[in-house]
């Protein structure tokens, strides 16, 4: 049932119409905030500043977030950046306090939670929202019929699968020759949603609907500690944190999360912010309290292994323990009562959210194994991009290049490329920041290859810089085994 809004004037129509071009210029509004301008040269993290997210807004002119991305795009830049502005949007209805307590703070403040940028938020939420996750509705196949008995079935087998589920995540950090810069990397991503943990449970534990909401509401309170602060599963991640030098504030790391990582807490505001998705909701619940039991699990013997005794890994251990049991009373408290009342009618949508958050899961680990893969061998590509401008000056090659002129402390904002490209420097230096590795420090004639999709920054140290990025194509990425 839609709302007929063909007696609204043409203005409104436009303006609830995904994608239109008032809501491209929304868009540009909601993201002109002084909150989300680009990153300053002190600013590759944020301290003390819970709502300063830079978004890039320069590029936004130049980007379509209209219609859904394909499944492969979901690393894509207009990914990052509709991920960025989606989780600023759901995270309005978040209370993060002043760290401290100075103007500039306040200002801050008021700036974040202002009636200009939430409506504009809502306005462009569905547009973006659809962007992003569009893709979900033709890639997750749930078709079938489906009973109570047959979920409980699949669910139990998935379970069994989930026990003994290669821990990749784990393996390619274990694996890496700069374990501990991996280990952090990973620890940063799960930040965007462990600092805030369970707050878009929250979303759905208000109204009135029966036995479940009670049930739903002792899982919040396990998540909150039970309302002591010390064992809140928050405060528990900032213990992890910093047991491992990491300062553990919200959205410090603001800069270094991979789109793929904003997709999984951005997904769980999704179907939490929208009533209409609380059955999805319930099967992605169930299936991230079941495998975070397995996963975490191999979580602590990976910080244990990389960090050894300084790893606090408290968090990771309390939920082995405490997942299982919200896995069962998912289950048997939430999911069973809500078949038994809906049964067929609801059946779908608990599959749907499962394997929703499923795939979106499996597309994130790729991804940071990915990211690992790169940062963890930078030598590697600059040595084989010496060869390829060696070879592009010997006309061996003849890429399209892009020519770049910036100026003293101009730092861009983290970002990803669609396409492969090398960084050669012409003249000045420039600090190169491939995300979760080692700076590079970049002089006349270095160089070195970006790989697409894969995140990074850079800020200028010299009055001027000169530098090029020849695009590689993407078979002579792969010829050379360099296309993670
Ligand atoms: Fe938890
Ligand atoms: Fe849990
Ligand atoms: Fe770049």
């Amino acid at each position: 049932m839609t709302m007929n809004l063909s007696a609204a004037s043409p203005l409104l129509q436009d303006l609830l119409r995904s994608g239109s071009p008032l809501v491209k210029e929304c868009i540009q509004l909601y993201a002109s905030s002084p909150l989300f301008r680009n990153a300053e040269p002190d600013e590759l993290l944020i301290h003390d500043d819970p709502y300063r997210r830079p978004v890039r807004t320069d590029d936004l002119p130049y980007l379509d977030f209209s219609g859904p991305l394909r499944r492969e795009d979901l690393t894509s830049y207009p990914a990052l950046v509709a991920h960025r502005m989606l989780l600023n949007i759901y995270e309005a209805d978040l209370l993060f306090l002043p760290r401290n307590n100075g103007g500039r703070d306040w200002e801050a403040f008021r700036a974040f939670y202002d009636d200009r940028s939430r409506i504009l938020g809502e306005i462009i939420r569905g547009t973006l929202e659809d962007h992003v996750f569009g893709f979900l509705r033709e890639e997750v196949e749930t078709s079938g019929r489906w009973s109570a008995a047959a979920l409980r079935e699949y669910f139990l087998t998935l379970d069994e699968e989930a026990q003994r589920a290669e821990p990749t995540v784990t393996e390619a950090i274990l694996r890496a020759s700069g374990r501990r810069k991996a280990a952090t990397f990973f620890l940063l991503q799960l930040a965007s949603d462990y600092l805030s943990e369970a707050s878009a449970m929250g979303r759905n534990l208000l109204g009135a609907y029966g036995a479940p909401q009670s049930e739903l509401f002792k899982i919040l309170i396990d998540e909150y500690g039970y309302g002591v602060h010390g064992s809140k599963h928050s405060t528990l991640f900032e213990e992890t944190m910093a047991s491992v030098g990491l300062v553990p504030q919200i959205h410090t790391y603001w800069q270094l999360y991979l789109s793929t990582s904003l997709s999984l807490t951005n997904y769980f505001h999704y179907v939490s912010r929208h009533h209409a998705h609380f059955f999805k909701y319930l099967g992605a619940l169930y299936y991230t309290e079941v495998t975070l039991a397995h996963a975490c699990a191999h979580h602590a013997r990976m910080l244990r292994a990389v960090f050894g005794e300084q790893a606090c890994t408290r968090y990771f251990d309390e939920h082995v323990h405490i997942d299982k049991h919200h896995g069962r009373m998912v289950f048997d408290k939430l999911l069973v009562p809500v078949l038994e009342r809906y049964g067929d009618t609801v059946v779908e949508d608990i599959v749907r959210g499962h394997e929703e958050f499923r795939a979106l899961q499996e597309i994130a680990d790729r991804d940071l194994i990915a990211q690992i893969a790169w940062t963890d061998r930078v030598d590697e590509y600059s040595a084989t991009a010496r060869r390829l401008i060696d070879e592009i000056d010997q006309g061996k090659h003849r890429w399209p290049s892009d020519t770049f002129v910036e100026y003293l402390d101009e730092r861009s904002t983290t970002h990803v490329h669609d396409e492969h490209r090398l960084l050669v420097i012409e003249s000045g230096q420039m600090k190169f920041w491939p995300a979760g590795g080692e700076p590079l420090i970049l002089g006349p004639g270095d160089t070195t290859i970006i790989p697409r999709r894969r995140l990074h920054g850079s800020v200028i140290l010299s009055e001027r810089c000169v530098y090029h990025q020849p695009v590689v194509p993407h078979d002579v990425m792969t010829g050379i085994g360099l296309a993670v």
